[in-house]
């Protein structure tokens, strides 16, 4: 192995490192203290529980593992994990969406963030048709941030609205409630199509027992006023008592035995693992983050027996090559490529070639993939005249328009109006996933220190005041900080700007089950607007 190849590997695996450590303070929010305090109530970490859910020996997808992290709420720095542990895991086989409050995160509240880690797992169910478990042990809404978080679409009412929405398209909402769920909280047992309660552990009111007090006078305990005794055998509330947390898991995976098994809409060829093994990512990958990459190479090491069939491989060598276009399997599941190559950036040419393969992938119903390392489109004159406008416009058109599922995965810089042509958030992909090279921002750091520090000066001297060399020098630096930090996969998973930072090892597994969850609608014709050509 060259040195390069050695000295990339040594930083890949470092910053996978920090990937972990951040993913521990998530998942372990209060450590050790917080897990013995559960078992005084008898109850189990809700991880443990979504182990129990899942089909043994199979794995729990989790999303957005990183959000919340440097929030800088009210009182509150971070919300790990966000409060709510979201992922996609088997239950009999199907695949199903889960949603569990961490009760260890201030009583599982619900911040700005956690709601959006709530619609965000529910917007996946709902487009990729699957059912939805909610392990429901929360204080409902984090009251000092009540105007953020109550009133608004995409707001608390909204998990209720989607759970409707959800159980008359048939897809199952099943709740089982594992402590307590107040006020507009207790909606979650009331509006799943059924709900199990845990003797003397769930509760469940419109108006908890002081609520109550202030009210009406009347004194009553939690338990006679909304325990799984009451929901179970007087007002009907909720559909299944169970003694324990073990019981009450069992018993979903009990109403989930007869649902229909899912279908894939595609065909499946057998999985061929790649040639090139998964693991030379860590090698290829260059570490400094705007040095060019071969994306051929990246897509051997993803593919099914590393085969990539590339698409007009020879169209303008150095502009139309910025983008590489084809097909490849995945897990023996077909997926068209758009991806960037070399610095990326995407000139003409390349748009073009990316939106003809757009097209044709929808007409052939293929769904597609966007690896993502691309600073931008070509600025200048010649690229203005050659009409790069209208062709990113184009591009972007078609990526907004494709009907197939649609992934993107983040490998490099992901800045500016490339963000919009290989389907960045506001492009709506069924899934997006960073990894540690992710850098995604309006701009590098860079340039938008060059940029701001232009303004910055003419200001500065139009007050008779000009930037001294030391001025500029630590003006750049602090903008280049700023955005340097913000394009970061950990300052963008914290504010769910993804669906999962990988590490290069998971991109594979990943990649498959996304694409199997995303297929499992039938996919609509093709129909694309005005492209200007
Ligand atoms: N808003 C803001 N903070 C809340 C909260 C809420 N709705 N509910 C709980 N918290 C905070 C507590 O102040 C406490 O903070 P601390 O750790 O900094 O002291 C933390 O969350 C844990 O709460 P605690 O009461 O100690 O946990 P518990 O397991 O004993 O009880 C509940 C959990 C949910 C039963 C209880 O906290 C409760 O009844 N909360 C109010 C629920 C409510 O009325 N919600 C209405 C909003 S829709």
């Amino acid at each position: 192995m060259t040195d390069a190849r050695m000295e990339n590997r040594a930083f890949w695996e470092n910053e996978e490192l920090k990937l972990d450590g951040q993913a521990y303070d998530a998942m372990w929010p209060g450590g050790e203290a917080a897990v013995n305090r559960l078992a005084k109530q008898g109850k189990q970490p809700a991880r443990e529980l979504i182990r129990k859910l899942v089909d043994p020996d199979t794995e729990l997808f989790e999303l957005s593992r990183l959000a919340g992290f440097g929030m800088f709420y009210p009182e509150v720095e971070d919300v790990p994990c966000g409060g709510i542990i979201t992922g996609i895991g088997r239950i009999h086989g199907n695949w199903t969406m889960i949603v569990a409050s961490d009760s260890r995160v201030k009583a599982g509240t619900y911040f700005p963030i956690t709601l959006k880690k709530h619609m965000r797992a529910q917007a996946i169910a709902e487009r990729c048709g699957l059912n939805c478990v909610y392990i429901a042990d929360s204080g409902g809404a984090y009251l000092p941030m009540q105007a953020d978080v109550f009133p608004d679409d995409q707001h608390f009412g909204s998990m209720f609205y989607n759970m409707a929405r959800m159980s008359a398209m048939g897809l199952k909402q099943i709740t089982l409630s594992t402590g307590g769920n107040t006020a507009g909280g207790a909606y979650i047992v009331f509006m799943a199509c059924q709900s199990i309660m845990i003797d003397k552990m769930s509760y469940s009111f419109l108006g908890g027992p002081p609520l109550v007090k202030a009210a009406t006078g009347e004194v009553i305990s939690a338990e006679d006023l909304g325990g799984a005794r009451v929901h179970t055998q007087i007002s009907g509330g909720a559909d299944h008592f169970c003694p324990n947390q073990d019981e009450a898991v069992a018993k979903v995976r009990e109403i989930l035995s007869l649902e229909r098994p899912q279908k894939m809409h595609s065909h499946r060829y057998a999985e061929v693992p790649p040639r090139v093994p998964v693991e030379s990512i860590y090698e290829m990958l260059p570490a400094k983050i705007h040095q060019g990459i071969n994306t051929r190479s990246f897509l051997e090491a993803i593919a099914d027996d590393s085969h990539f069939i590339e698409y007009k491989s020879q169209y303008a060598p150095g502009r139309g090559d910025n983008i590489v276009a084809g097909k490849l399997r995945i897990k023996g599941i077909p997926v068209g490529i758009i991806a960037s190559n070399a610095l990326g950036i995407i000139f003409a040419e390349a748009a073009r070639k990316a939106t003809e393969w757009i097209i044709r992938c929808s007409q052939e119903k293929v769904p597609l993939l966007f690896v993502q390392s691309s600073p931008g489109y070509m600025v200048g004159s010649e690229s203005e005249h050659m009409g790069i406008g209208k062709y990113g416009a184009d591009m972007v058109r078609s990526v907004s328009c494709a009907q197939v599922p649609r992934i993107q995965l983040v490998i490099g810089p992901d800045n500016g109006a490339a963000n919009y042509g290989m389907c960045g958030r506001a492009y709506r992909p069924h899934f997006l996933f960073h990894t540690m090279r992710s850098r995604t921002s309006v701009m590098s750091g860079r340039s938008a220190a060059e940029v701001l520090l232009s303004i910055e000066e003419r200001k500065r001297t139009g007050q008779g005041n000009p930037m001294s060399e030391g001025e500029k020098q630590a003006f750049r630096q602090q903008m280049m900080d700023k955005y340097d930090g913000e394009a970061h996969p950990f300052y963008c998973a914290a504010r769910l700007l993804s669906d999962r930072v990988l590490k290069f090892r998971e991109i594979r597994d990943w990649l498959a089950m996304a694409f199997e969850v995303s297929l499992l609608k039938p996919i609509g014709d093709p129909a694309f607007g005005n492209l200007r050509f």
